[in-house]
Order: C-alpha cells, then sequence, then structure tokens
C-alpha cells in the first residue's frame, strides 16, 4: 500500500535496499508528508532495530511526544512498534518473508506513522529481505517406479519436483542423483524458471541381478548455507522372460531294470530359470520321443522326476536317448539328455522251434542219422541267453550242435521198431540265467518197419492126433506163427512143404490153409496102413524180400477098433470035425487046447481075453481068460460024454469091442477008435465037408491069381509113372523153354523148390 501512494504521487525515489536507513522526504505535499524506507531481514527477533524515524524524519523526541505518534495500518498485524520515547521502530512480531509475500519479490509491508498537532504523515515501508530459512521439499517421501528389466535405452520417467520456499538465490538451485549405473539425471528450465527434472535409463536393467534399485534425489538451493532436500526413488524391476530355463547337467545317466514296475524311480532331471514367477515356472517334458517310447517312461511336469510307464523290454530297446525339454511359461525352452541303460532280467524262456523232423526214420537206419534240426534260442543277452540242451539219456537218440543255436537230434544206435515202434524226445533248453528258464519240446518220432524178422512158430515142433477113419475134411490142428514186423511183413502165410508119403504126394494126405494155418485131412486114414506123417510146415511173411521158417509136424494117426479079432487057431475048417482028445485019466487042469486069435488093431483094441461062451459040460472046461488055454477043472468021469462041444468067444478090449466065436471039439475019449465011433455023426457030413472045403480051395486060389494080377498091374502103373516123371525132369534141364518155368516159380512153393 506503501508503495502504491508513492507510484501514484510519481516521485519515489528508489534507494538500494539495504539494512542502513533510507530516507525519502517528499516535498510537494501540503502537509507534512514524508516516505522512509527501511530494509531488514526476515525472522528477526522481537525487539529488534528497524530504524531510527525520529533520526530520519528530523524529528525530536519532544514532537513526537507532543504529537502522539503512533503508527496506523490497515493491517490487523503489526510487524512494527514505534518506540516514541526513543524515536525507533522496533519489530514487534515476528517477521516471515514467505509467510508474507510469497514468492513475490521484493517483499515489503509499509504503515503510516501519523502526528498531530500538527498532522504529520509519514509513510515508511519495510523491505524484508530473504534469508535461507526454507529446505527445497519435496512433496513426497518416496518415490516407486515399475520399470520392465526390458525398458529400452533412454527411456525417462519423470519425477516430481521439489519446492523451496525461499526466493531469488535462496530458492531451489539444482537436483542430484545419487550414485548409480543405471539412470542419468535431466533437467529442464521451464519458460518461467522452475525446473523439472526425470531419470533417464542408461544401461539395460536386469532384473535377476539388480531386481530393485534404490536412488536417491537431493535438491539444493543457491542459499549460503546451502540448504537441501531428498527424495528416494525406489525402482522395482520387472521380470521378463529373458532367461531360458538351464539344465544342471548335460546329460543325465541312469539305469533301470527291464519290466521295472509302473512308477519305479529313475532319475530326476533339475533345471533352473533365472526369471521368476511364471517365467520361472519350469515344466518338464519329453521332447521329440519316438513314438513306441511314449508309453514306456514319464516325467514328472513339475518335479522332474523320470519313473516308469510302461513296459521296459530289455529284447526290444536296450538303451534309451531321450532329450529332455523344459519350458518356462514365456515359452522359453532349453534340453538336456537323458540316456537310460536297461539292465537284462532272464525274462525270456529259450524258444525250440523244429526246423525239420524226418519222422517215421526206418529200423535200419544207420546210427548218426539225422532226425531232426532244431532252432533254440533266448531272447535274452549275456549269460541270460546261453542256453544249453539236452534230451532223456536212456533212448538211442542224442543231441549234437552244429551251427550256434543249431541242434541236431542223431541216432547213436540201430533203432529197433520191434522193441519200441516210436520214440517221444523230450528237448529240454535251459538258459544260464538266475534263476534258469527252460523250455522243453515234445517230438513224436516214428520208427518205420522192415521185415527183419522172419514169422516163429509157437511151438518148436508139433504133433497132432487124428483118429482112423476120419471123415474128409477133418480139422487135425492149427498152426500159428507170429511175426514181430508190422503190416504187411506181419502177414504170415502157411505152406506145406512138398514131401511124398508112401509114394503120394503130402498133398493127398493133408491140406493146410495158408491164411488161418489149419490143417485138415483130405483122406480118411487107416491105422492099419500109416501110423505116422511126419511133414514140414512153412510160415512166411509178406514182405519183400520175404523171409520164412519151417516147423516140423508129426500127425499121429490113432487106432480104432474097426478090427475083429480073428482066430488061428483052432482052424476053423467048415465041414472039418478037428477034435482035441482028452483021456479021460487026464488030470485036473489038463491043457485042452489053446485058442490063438490075433487082432489087426493094436493097443486095447488088440488085446484079447477069452470066455467060454457055449459047452456041453460048464463045469468041466475052463478058458484063460488071457491066454486062451483051455483047461479041464475037474477029473473026467465015466458018465462024461465022449463028444463035448464048446464055443469060445474071443473079444477085443475096444470101445466099442468087437469079438469072434471059436467052436472047439473035444473027445474024451482013451483010445482013438472010440473017438470015431463017438465023432461018426461028425463024419456023415464029411461029404458036404469035402465039397465045402473044394470050394473053398478054388474060391482061394481066384482070389489069390486076382490078387496078383492087380498087384501087377498096379505095379505096372507105378513104374510107368516113375518113369515118365524121370524123363520130364532129364528133358526139362534140356530144353530152352526154362524162362517159362521160371515164371511160373513165383509162387511160394516153386521158389523154395528152386532154390
Ligand atoms: C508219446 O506221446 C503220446 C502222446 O502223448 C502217447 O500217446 C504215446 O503213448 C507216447 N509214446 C511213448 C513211447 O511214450
Ligand atoms: C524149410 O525147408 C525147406 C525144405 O526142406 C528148405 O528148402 C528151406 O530152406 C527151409 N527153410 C528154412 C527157413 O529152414
Amino acid at each position: 500500500m506503501a508503495i502504491q501512494n508513492f507510484v501514484r504521487n510519481g516521485c519515489a525515489l528508489f534507494l538500494r535496499p539495504q539494512w542502513q536507513v533510507v530516507f525519502f522526504i517528499s516535498c510537494c505535499l501540503h502537509f507534512a508528508v514524508s516516505q522512509i524506507r527501511y530494509s531488514i531481514p526476515e525472522e528477526l527477533t522481537k525487539g529488534s532495530l528497524i530504524g531510527n524515524v525520529a533520526q530520519d524524519l528530523g524529528l525530536d523526541l519532544k514532537r513526537l511526544r507532543a504529537g502522539r505518534a503512533r503508527i496506523v495500518t490497515g493491517d490487523s498485524t503489526q510487524y512494527a512498534e514505534l518506540k516514541t520515547d526513543k524515536g525507533i521502530l522496533v519489530v514487534s512480531e515476528r517477521i516471515d518473508r514467505e509467510k508474507l509475500c510469497g514468492d513475490i519479490t521484493p517483499c515489503s509491508f509499509s504503515f503510516e506513522i501519523i502526528l498531530e498537532n500538527p498532522i504529520e504523515l509519514h509513510q515508511v515501508t519495510v523491505e524484508i529481505i530473504d534469508v535461507n530459512d526454507n529446505y527445497p521439499v519435496f512433496e513426497k517421501k518416496k518415490i516407486n517406479f515399475e520399470i520392465s528389466e526390458l525398458a529400452s535405452l533412454g527411456s525417462s520417467f519423470a519425477l516430481e519436483s521439489a519446492f523451496d520456499l525461499d526466493v531469488e538465490l535462496n530458492s531451489l538451485q539444482n537436483y542430484i542423483l545419487t550414485k548409480n549405473d543405471f539412470f542419468v539425471l535431466k533437467q529442464y528450465s521451464n519458460p518461467d524458471g522452475s525446473r523439472f527434472v526425470e531419470i533417464v535409463l542408461d544401461k539395460a536393467l536386469d532384473r535377476e541381478t539388480h531386481p530393485h534399485l534404490s536412488l536417491k534425489l537431493i535438491a539444493v538451493d543457491g542459499g549460503n548455507p546451502q540448504r537441501s532436500g531428498s527424495v528416494n526413488i525406489d525402482v522395482t524391476v520387472l521380470d521378463a522372460n529373458d532367461n531360458a530355463p538351464q539344465f544342471n547337467q548335460t546329460v543325465y545317466r541312469a539305469s533301470v531294470i527291464e519290466n521295472a514296475p509302473k512308477g519305479t524311480y529313475i532319475t530326476t532331471v533339475n533345471a533352473t530359470d533365472a526369471d521368476s514367477g511364471s517365467n520361472g515356472h519350469i515344466m518338464f517334458s519329453f521332447a521329440d520321443l519316438k513314438e513306441h517310447w511314449r508309453d514306456i517312461f514319464s516325467v514328472h511336469e513339475n518335479t522332474g522326476l523320470v519313473s516308469v510307464l510302461g513296459n521296459v523290454d530289455f529284447e526290444k530297446d536296450k538303451r534309451f536317448e531321450i532329450r529332455v525339454r523344459a519350458t518356462d511359461q514365456g515359452g522359453l525352452t532349453s534340453t538336456s539328455k537323458l540316456v537310460i541303460e536297461v539292465v537284462d532280467v532272464n525274462d525270456n524262456a529259450p524258444i525250440i522251434n523244429l526246423m525239420s523232423l524226418s519222422s517215421p526214420v526206418s529200423e535200419d537206419a544207420l546210427p548218426g542219422t539225422t532226425i531232426a534240426v532244431l532252432n533254440i534260442k533266448d531272447l535274452d543277452s549275456g549269460t541270460n541267453g546261453q542256453v544249453t540242451c539236452f534230451i532223456d539219456r536212456n533212448i538211442p537218440i542224442n543231441i549234437k550242435t552244429s551251427l550256434s543255436n543249431y541242434y541236431n537230434l542223431i541216432t547213436d544206435a540201430f533203432l529197433d521198431r520191434e522193441t519200441q515202434s516210436e520214440y517221444n524226445i523230450t528237448v529240454i533248453a535251459t538258459d544260464s540265467g538266475s534263476p534258469a528258464l527252460t523250455s522243453s519240446t515234445t517230438l513224436r518220432l516214428k520208427v518205420s518197419d522192415v521185415n527183419d524178422n522172419e514169422p516163429v512158430f509157437e511151438q518148436k515142433s508139433y504133433s497132432a492126433y487124428i483118429p482112423e477113419n476120419n471123415p474128409l475134411g477133418f480139422s487135425i490142428c492149427n498152426v500159428k506163427a507170429r511175426d514181430l514186423d508190422w503190416s504187411q511183413n506181419s502177414r504170415v502165410s502157411y505152406f506145406l512143404i512138398d514131401a511124398h508119403i508112401v509114394g503120394a504126394p503130402i498133398s493127398s494126405y493133408v491140406s493146410i490153409n495158408s491164411e488161418n494155418g489149419l490143417l485138415q485131412a483130405v483122406r480118411s486114414f487107416d491105422y492099419e496102413q500109416i501110423k505116422q506123417l511126419n511133414l514140414v510146415i512153412k510160415a512166411q511173411d509178406g514182405g519183400s524180400p520175404p523171409l520164412s521158417s519151417n516147423v516140423s509136424m508129426t500127425i499121429i494117426i490113432q487106432d480104432q477098433n474097426d478090427n475083429a479079432p480073428q482066430v488061428l487057431y483052432p482052424v476053423q475048417s467048415g465041414g472039418s470035425v478037428v477034435a482035441e482028445i482028452v483021456s479021460r485019466s487026464a488030470d485036473v487042469g489038463y491043457l485042452v487046447t489053446k485058442v490063438v486069435a490075433v487082432d489087426v488093431d493094436s493097443g486095447q483094441n488088440a488085446w484079447l481075453s477069452y470066455k467060454l461062451q457055449k459047452a456041453t459040460d460048464r463045469a468041466l472046461f475052463e478058458v484063460g481068460l488071457q491066454n486062451g488055454e483051455i483047461r479041464t477043472v475037474r477029473q473026467v468021469t465015466d458018465k462024461d460024454a465022449v463028444k463035448q462041444r464048446l464055443a469060445v468067444v474071443v473079444e477085443d478090449n475096444g470101445q466099442p469091442s468087437r469079438s469072434a466065436t471059436v467052436n472047439v471039439n473035444v473027445a474024451l475019449a482013451d483010445s482013438f477008435p472010440e473017438v470015431l465011433s463017438e465023432f461018426t455023426d461028425f463024419t456023415h457030413d464029411k461029404e458036404y465037408n469035402d465039397n465045402l472045403t473044394f470050394y473053398l480051395v478054388l474060391a482061394l486060389a481066384v482070389v489069390s491069381f486076382l490078387f496078383i494080377v492087380s498087384i501087377i498091374a498096379i505095379l505096372s502103373v507105378k513104374c510107368y509113372r516113375w518113369r515118365r516123371e524121370r524123363m520130364f525132369y532129364k528133358s526139362g534141364a534140356n530144353l530152352p523153354v526154362i524162362p517159362i518155368a521160371r515164371v511160373s516159380a513165383l509162387t511160394p512153393v516153386n521158389q523154395v523148390r528152386a532154390s
């Protein structure tokens, strides 16, 4: 207000503001008006001298007192007080320039000193000189920045300005940034003279090395002493995915036993990522895994634990080389190699393959004949795959290895189909693992037949009996021969070996059924002619060449009681009377005569016994049962008739028995004439008897003649036949038609004969 006043008056005199008194006197006012100026620093203590007004206005102290000099001011605050007793102005109130004027310069306040009687008005202006009593001040205590580590160089970040209430030199003059590697400070001046600052990125940030930066911005003023204020700048470096995961090994090596169960731990891969948060969150996986390996192993996405997922089979893969990949969530990856060696386990039994088998094998195959070739392998490796192979020892077959993995089955003796027609050969293959695995296979080898056995008759020789007078076709005997060979080689046929018995071929006596060996009679036998037949039977098999064997057979013809006894003595001469004469004086037991009889049968059938069948006097004679002797059994008496007639029956012992009866005449007489007279009744039969005798003789002669004739006829026929046969053989040897004879020699009988 004071300044306004004197600007209005237009005659202000400016003095250089200073601590010293500046005064100014107006001279153009119709009342005493003067103007004085003082200049004092702010913040003086109360009572500090501002100026000596009495002196500067040229007033003495009495006038001041008399004029009741006082300060008038429109403002409520009165910074100055007039000490009238000393004529000085002192500070009555603390003067803060900043409060009084803010940033207006220069800063002053004015008031009037008024005097009465006469009225005098003096304007006093007090200029307040700034004192550096204020610090530069930042509004915030702390400035936070979040800057990506990928922020480009030259990026600028504005900072808030500080302010200093002081003015001019005492006001804010400069900013200083604490020393750091990354930011530089840039200051700009506004047209109004204010400054603003920013920090500019000078070097790339790296969250991984310096995640946080603490800077300090200092603002300084130009006062003396200099004052400063500061603010902390916290820079948080934001992560960018600028780091790929890093495996801690370039190669991981591990091993796993084959057939390890699912979940078996193998190894753990590990990787780190310098980035933080999701940029540093690593996920593991297999990279470029072969199709068929995908189901075998798994890697845990987060922990990197590699474990068995499926079937680890050494026989398929002995070694796995897998790339493991680590991926952060920003998509950066890196890989490492994982080598897994599979440890073999003996999990494969040997495999036996039959390559060839020659079955059946002939029983005459030479020892050393190969009958089968086997291929035996084991999928395991090392000792687990080493195979030993053997077969049961108690068969005549051996196993030999030829090429590796190949085995031959070889006979080591002659085989005999008849003792063993087939072999079940069990081939056992064992590997050397622990525990060892074994497999086996059984081959069935058949032995084929060779005709190496001749037929063998069940008996060393045969004998059979046939009763005479048998019917034709009578079954005599059944011979049987066995042949150990098989099928055709064992089919036995039976033949009679040609021979002649009593001039007739054997075939005219008996025949044999070639199929079943049944021997039958082809004629009726007469024991009295042939008592026994000796023949040879041949059994021949159907092999090629055939084998045969002979057996001898005796057929014994059994006697039948087919002949009655024949009485030889006493001769029964028809009409003639033959009488035994017994003296009447003969003793008891006198041998009268003996009946002699024969029986052409034999044995029991020819065993004769004699019995008295009829007698004139049964009490007089007896017949010896065995010997046919007729003896007296008592003394002949005179009373006994001369003529005694006995009938003796001769009986054989056959079943049924046959008998003959003979009449014996006995004359009991002491002399022959007596006998004659007694036997005259016999003689008148004599003529008749003579005739009978004659006829008998005649008949005998005729029969004898016929007999001789027929004998001669038979002999000549036989002789003729014999000569013809001889002629045939002789001429046959010389004839050129032998081949035909040989062709016909194909029948077995002829063959034998030819050999
Ligand atoms: C061989 O085996 C077969 C079938 O198992 C059996 O029928 C036959 O009797 C056996 N042979 C021998 C000689 O053991
Ligand atoms: C069987 O007998 C016939 C005739 O005597 C003879 O030729 C043949 O060699 C004999 N065979 C045997 C196997 O003894």
